[in-house]
């Protein structure tokens, strides 16, 4: 078939409201991807030519050009090169941590420099194609704006349909008001590209506790349901992701303990990055070490206003203590694990601590343990959230042989008892 003095070949997919072929320039022979509309109405139509006016007018490394278009008959259509594949595809081959990166901050150039301009509404693997430019991959965004018209799609089946093309790259406003996108819904959609580049999970799992620390406060930062809370602008994003391992993280972590102390103010902003610090360094065991020196107003900020990516790095704290501890560091954890205990009322931090100190006291025999342990479930045995936790963490013989022994009367029997 022929379109406008292009023959079709192969096809290479279909999305929201159009085709893609692979085809050939009559005139000369040249290949490109031909992208051919299929639009509802006059509206629609005015807005792909603009649309096409837009894209045409974003020349950059990192962004798809449009090389010839036609809005004057139908099939409306526009022509491009030829990408080797889209970055869905390329993301199964590349295993190498750098070479994402760099494909990553080449994603991430493109998208800043559209952004003078143009939100892209958009963004996906599928709309990112890899390019083979003097033998390097180079990634290049497509569908700028034209994100209005699968999200018509999208929004529609997901308002029908449970499941069917739940868009999960699209930022929670964007669903709630469309009008109100602005740039930092593409923020939004780069974090989750981050996250499924990074971790090589599916996008639909999005799970904090499967990113390795270094991304994690870049990815849930981007990812933030409040575009407030977002990184403002690519540029922002890309610094961090530039920094993401400081030189000396312990040293930076108690130079900003001390800067938060002597400002004497815990609010949600001053305590940001430290839960930055803390949340991408929680893999060295220094920086475990040293979390229960945290001052309890510092604790208290960090577990009500950094919520996820504290409790991720406490995740990892109680991981590390979970084998073989010494002796003298158990009441250490007691103690620390008492003191969040009153700070949080999270369930998901109590569970935790509960857990913990069950099996810490009974494995290590230390009766300090075991006393933080029942000075918990007995000043709490009037609430059931709690007793069904320690229920749970006193099921094996030996930790509830050992817990037992500390435990009043009244506790045990309600534990028997639910
Ligand atoms: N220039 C290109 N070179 C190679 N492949 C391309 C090119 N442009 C688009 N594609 C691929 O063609 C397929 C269809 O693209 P299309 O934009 O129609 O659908 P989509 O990106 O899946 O959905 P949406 O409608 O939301 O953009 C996708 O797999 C896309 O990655
Ligand atoms: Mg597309």
């Amino acid at each position: 078939m022929i379109i406008g003095g292009y023959e079709l070949m192969d096809e290479i997919g279909s999305g929201g409201f159009a085709d893609v072929y692979k085809c050939k320039k009559i005139s000369d022979g040249s290949i490109k991807a031909i992208k051919i509309a299929d639009l509802n109405d006059d509206n629609e139509k005015i807005r792909f030519k603009r649309e096409i006016r837009m894209q045409s007018s974003l020349t950059h490394k990192n962004i798809v050009p449009i090389l010839d278009y036609n809005t004057v008959e139908e099939p409306f259509f526009y022509t491009m090169p030829l990408g080797k594949m889209n970055l869905e595809r390329y993301i199964e081959k590349v295993s190498v941590e750098e070479e994402k990166i760099e494909i990553f901050k080449d994603i991430a150039e493109g998208l800043k420099y559209a952004h003078k301009k143009v939100v892209h509404r958009d963004l996906k693997p599928g709309n990112i194609i890899i390019f083979c430019e003097d033998g390097v991959a180079t990634p290049k965004i497509c569908d700028f704006g034209l994100g209005k018209f699968s999200i018509r799609d999208s929004t529609i089946l997901t308002k029908t349909s449970h499941y069917v093309g739940t868009p999960y790259y699209i930022a929670p406003e964007q669903l709630d008001n469309p009008k109100t996108v602005d740039k930092r819904s593409d923020i939004y959609a780069l974090g989750k590209i981050l996250y499924i580049m990074i971790t090589g999970e599916n996008v639909y799992s999005y799970d904090i506790s499967k990113i390795p620390s270094e991304y994690r406060y870049i990815i849930t930062k981007a990812c933030e349901r409040n575009p407030d809370d977002r990184y403002q602008d690519v540029d922002e994003l890309l610094k961090d992701l530039d920094q993401r391992l400081p030189k000396d993280p312990l040293k930076l972590i108690n130079e900003e303990i001390e800067k938060i102390v002597d400002s004497n103010d815990y609010s949600k902003f001053q305590t940001e990055f430290l839960a930055k610090i803390l949340s991408q360094n929680s893999i060295h065991d220094e920086i475990l070490l040293m979390l229960p020196n945290i001052p309890k107003k510092i604790l208290k900020s960090l577990l009500d206003n950094h919520k996820e990516l504290f409790f991720i790095v406490l995740t990892d704290y109680d991981d590390s203590v979970k084998g073989e501890v010494n002796y003298n560091y158990c009441d250490v954890v007691a103690d620390f694990y008492c003191e969040i205990f009153k700070l949080s009322e999270s369930l998901e931090v109590r569970s935790l601590i509960i857990n913990r100190l069950a099996k810490l006291g009974a494995h290590h025999n230390r009766y300090h343990v075991g006393q933080t342990f029942s000075r918990i479930v007995n000043s709490n045995n009037n609430n059931i959230e709690i007793m069904l936790m320690a229920k749970k963490a006193l099921e094996s013989k030996e930790t509830r042989e050992f817990n037992y022994g500390y435990l009043t009367d009244k506790s045990i029997k309600i534990l028997e008892r639910i």
